[in-house]
């Protein structure tokens, strides 16, 4: 199997983590290369179900590497409770997962910060509050701390004194909040030390070692395009790049190194948060959508309920050219099941003008109405199905006229959340 990248192709949630889990188990090692524990990434195995949130997706198969790249932000806590409740099911860790010393840290300060931001803001972007956006903004403000000087005792008293000093001076200034104290800061982040430090190390020379050895590695992406802070519908977006690009600089590797991009889409669109939102559903057909506990759109981080709407080419085609995508893998297709049509946004119209491309400004983000057309849906129970030629045929109508749209071959088709529920369509990762 190549060296792959998985990208979600929308505002994130579109599968990743399952579809993660399903190449895991070819591959040798995993790695996640930027965003924190503000991703939420969900494997169903044999009735179980796993939330991650920082380890990666592929950790579940006995014999993966799982590493976390310096380009990733990491909370101590959340961490420290991932391996914890990995190693309470008996999942051995013990040298399958490393952390990179590069990658920068996220304290209290970090998500206080974070939070007090967007109340205090008239356009909350509603992030999810974990410290994501200010921990990667006191990295290329130069002031942050690496998992390596937080091991160092001396360099974490040493750097969390002045960098409190500084946070301390906003909160009281722009947010008349009580200063944080040293004490409690330092106490409570260095709780977690023991438990981490042992896996810190070398990543990128294991990663090297690997790629010399031609070992398959996949690279995992965390959010989407649209939620890129370059490219994505900004400034609702996140604070990392969630590009295939991204990978190279989140992990350290050169653009070379990478085979393939698989990109991940939902057969419909979901966004959690606020921004622009161009196909998002009216009234009415909300009320026709499955819930969101049946449709599995409650934020796996947040637990926020998701907002939900058609599928939009205009956008899919935008991130397909961003990120490169080889292949597609399509999930949820089971959530269409009980609609009797389905829309497709093919472009927009602005000011009564036809256009195919997103438009860069907010205003007219908000502005712009969704050109759809509308296809017959199937009415049929997917969630079963095993092989392609099963599916009804208006789901494959839908799924040929997707390709065709986009001009990108899908490669998988996921209808459920287990790993069983997915159908294989071509040989591209052989
Ligand atoms: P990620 O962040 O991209 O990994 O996606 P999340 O895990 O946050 O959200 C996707 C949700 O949909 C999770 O609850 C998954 O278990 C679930 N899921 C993934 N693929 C499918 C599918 O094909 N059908 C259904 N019904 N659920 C799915
Ligand atoms: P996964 O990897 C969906 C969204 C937040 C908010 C915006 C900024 O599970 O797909 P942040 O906390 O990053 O500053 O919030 O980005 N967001 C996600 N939405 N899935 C995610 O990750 C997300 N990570 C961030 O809801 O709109
Ligand atoms: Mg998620």
């Amino acid at each position: 199997m190549p060296n792959i990248v998985v990208v979600g192709l929308q505002w994130g949630d579109e599968g990743k983590g399952k579809i993660i889990d399903l190449l895991s188990e070819k591959a040798h090692a995993i790695v996640r290369a930027q965003g924190g524990n503000n991703a939420g990434h969900t494997i169903v195995v044999g009735g179980d179900e796993y939330k991650f949130h920082l380890i990666p997706s592929g950790i579940l198969y006995p014999s993966t590497i799982c590493m976390i790249g310096g380009g990733v932000v990491i909370d101590p806590e959340v961490l420290a409770h991932e391996i914890e409740v990995l190693e309470k099911k008996n999942i051995s860790l013990k040298g399958r997962l490393g952390i990179s010393p590069y990658a920068h840290m996220i304290f209290s300060y970090h998500r206080l910060l974070d939070q007090l931001s967007e109340k205090n803001k008239t356009d909350a972007i509603g992030t999810t509050g974990r410290g994501i956006g200010p921990c990667y903004a006191d990295k290329v403000h130069r002031i942050g701390i690496r998992m390596a000087d937080f091991l160092h005792e001396e360099t974490f008293k040493k750097k969390l004194q002045q960098t409190l000093q500084q946070k301390n001076q906003v909160l009281k200034l722009l947010y008349q909040h009580a200063p944080l104290k040293f004490d409690d800061v330092f106490t409570e982040a260095v709780r977690y030390r023991d438990k981490l430090s042992s896996y810190v190390g070398d990543v990128e020379e294991t990663l090297e070692e690997l790629i010399l050895k031609d070992k398959t590695i996949i690279f995992e992406g965390a959010q989407g395009a649209l939620l890129d802070t370059t490219f994505g519908t900004y400034p609702f977006v996140t604070s990392s790049c969630t590009l295939s690009g991204g990978i190279c600089t989140g992990v350290g590797i050169g653009p070379t190194k990478i085979d393939q991009t698989l990109g991940v889409m939902k057969a419909y669109s979901t966004r959690v948060g606020n921004g622009p939102f161009p196909t998002e559903f009216q009234k009415d057909e909300i009320s026709k959508f499955p819930d969101p506990f049946v449709s599995r759109e409650l934020g796996t981080t947040t637990g926020r309920v998701r907002r939900v709407g058609w599928f939009d080419a205009v956008l899919l085609k935008r991130s397909i050219l961003l990120n490169g995508v080889d292949a597609l893998a399509v999930t949820k297709l089971d959530i269409l099941d009980s609609l009797n049509t389905i829309k497709i946004c093919v472009a927009y119209e602005l000011n009564g003008r036809r256009i195919e491309t997103p438009p860069i400004l907010e205003e007219e983000r908000l502005q712009i109405k969704p050109v759809y057309e509308e296809m017959e849906g199937w009415m049929e129970d997917t969630s079963s199905i095993t092989e392609y030629k099963d599916l009804p045929k208006q789901a494959k109508d839908y799924l040929e006229h997707l390709q065709e749209t986009l001009l990108v071959p899908i490669f998988l088709i996921s209808m459920g959340p287990s790993r069983d529920q997915s159908i294989i369509l071509n040989s591209f990762l052989d």
